[in-house]
């Protein structure tokens, strides 16, 4: 049964916290000259172009390598190049903690049109794929599976902690999640169906990828497509495939893979009774409480268009969004996620300028879809304060926060908990960015004070823990080159 000893967990949690002293007392300085490489390079394999994009690439509704290769590039691939005095940043289609890039997909699937059965690396730099293995393997990663082709996401540790340390392992569920944001609206938009799994005997899927775990470690699944079950996968011989290296050295982290391995499942009855008690979650009822009505309104904008206009706002205009505009963006929020787990985090918010919106801090209802008032007043400061000290939280529109009773959560779900509450509020905050952008706005996620945020949200939210935080609003036009800045 999963290793039920929360505490390791709740200890990482605490450990990890920013608080205005950490800040202070961690200053950590960045090795330039040792900075990691944002891709996973392997030296011995040939690559597998991805068909390029045009009209007509991929059948609706059909796992082929025309909508495969739309689904990793919208989740994954490169959309800016810019230049800045330090190098070139590749920026992707989703939002990722100091643009480094530590989530890596591979695919695992049964013969598709023009891809033969495998297990593939998408490596977004050349978007190719590379074969790790031949035959069809799903059933390692999943026995009961129809779906023709399941994505597999990974954490890299060095990639991310070279900045940012141990809470690396945080970030691991934030920056997957905005991927998985466009994943999932992108297969929506393909027709395909799509379910998200954080439920995986680990150690089977990290052999079937070949992973060294001490370095780089799977996530989540995203089954896409029906219809194809899979049989009985081939022996699944080790595979050790050279990669370049990231940097000339790496630092480790002991504490997150700590606390990853206590996350993990060991056998397929565990999964499924993991996913028993993830469906007896449930968040308690909350209160009928006087709330405001959102007011959203339809999507109109092609997912694709949505995506290669994103990018995090640098700086917001203290301009107001309009009421019709925020509703919109929380309530694509709340969409139902196809998962094995419920949800998990509540969502607060700090309203700076919404037309029609007393300035102040709400809670979001979720199941009755209101906003229900927390207290008046003007948080511009507070709000930058809370961001560790980032313009950005007070200049913008709202700042929304996701919190989660992690006790709780853990008390149900096990360790296993702690991956699937960052995760999911990860896919949430990057539906707001996909929100914001389809209506022109501008968003952005941002890092926090832990403590802070609880209190400022308490009553309401004590005995939370502050989970992700995504800023909206109008994004002022600054100079292109200057580099995104972000606090620790
Ligand atoms: C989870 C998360 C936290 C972030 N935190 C900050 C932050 O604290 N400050 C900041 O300026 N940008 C922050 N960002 C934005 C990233 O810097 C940005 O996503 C990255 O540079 C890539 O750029 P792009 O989003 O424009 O593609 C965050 C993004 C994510 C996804």
């Amino acid at each position: 049964m999963q290793n039920q000893q929360t505490e390791k967990t709740l200890n990482y949690h605490s450990r990890t916290k920013h608080s205005y002293e950490s800040i202070r007392r961690n200053a950590h300085f960045l090795d330039w000259p040792n900075r990691p490489l944002p891709f996973k390079t392997y030296r011995d394999l040939e690559p597998i172009p991805l068909p390029p994009e045009r009209e007509g690439t991929g059948v609706p509704g059909s796992v082929d390598l025309g909508n495969l290769r739309n689904l990793l590039y919208y989740a994954a691939g490169i959309t800016k190049q810019r230049q800045y005095p330090g190098g070139e940043i590749l920026f992707r289609a989703a939002a990722c903690t100091g643009a480094l890039y530590e989530i890596e997909l591979y695919v695992v699937c049964a013969d598709l049109p023009d891809l033969a059965a495998g297990v593939y690396h998408f490596h977004p730099g050349d978007m190719a794929l590379r074969r790790l293995r031949q035959g069809d393997f799903r059933a390692v990663v999943d026995a009961a599976t129809e779906a023709p082709s399941l994505i597999v996401s990974t954490g890299t540790y060095w990639r991310n902690a070279w900045k940012y340390q141990a809470r690396t392992y945080r970030h691991f569920g934030w920056d997957n999640g905005t991927i998985h944001a466009n994943l999932l609206a992108m297969a929506d938009g393909l027709g395909l169906s799509a379910r998200v799994m954080c439920g995986f005997v680990d150690s089977d899927v990290n052999g079937l990828l070949g992973l060294d775990v001490d370095r780089e470690v799977a996530l989540a699944i995203v089954a896409t497509g029906e219809g194809c079950p899979a049989g009985s996968a081939p022996e699944m011989k080790p595979v050790q495939l050279a990669t370049v290296p990231l940097s000339k050295h790496e630092v480790d982290y002991p504490v997150m893979r700590e606390m990853h391995r206590s996350t993990w499942l060991e056998t397929a009855q565990e999964v499924t009774a993991w996913r028993e008690m993830a469906r007896c979650f449930e968040k308690p009822e909350e209160p009928a409480a006087e709330g405001i009505n959102l007011e959203p309104v339809p999507a109109s904008v092609p997912i694709k268009e949505v995506i290669r206009r994103r990018g995090s706002s640098r700086r917001f205009r203290r301009d107001p969004i309009t009421f019709q505009q925020f509703s919109t963006i929380l309530d694509r929020s709340r969409q139902p996620i196809l998962t094995d787990f419920p949800a998990i985090n509540d969502i607060y918010a700090v309203v700076n300028a919404v037309d029609g919106l007393t300035p102040g801090a709400y809670f979001f209802d979720t199941r009755r879809c209101t906003l229900v008032p927390q207290k008046r007043g003007d948080f511009r400061d507070r709000a930058t304060y809370l961001a560790l000290g980032q313009d950005l939280a007070g200049d913008a529109a709202a700042s929304v926060f996701f919190l989660a009773d992690l006790e709780q959560c853990l008390a149900s779900m096990g360790n296993r908990g702690y991956r699937a509450v960052q995760f999911e509020a990860g896919i949430l905050g990057g539906r707001m960015y996909l929100g914001a952008y389809a209506q022109r706005l501008g968003a952005t996620g941002l890092t926090f004070f832990d403590d802070d945020v609880t209190e400022f949200f308490s009553p309401h939210a004590a005995n939370k823990s502050a989970v992700f935080l995504v800023a909206i609003g109008h994004p002022a036009t600054i100079d292109s080159k200057s580099t995104p800045k972000e606090a620790s």
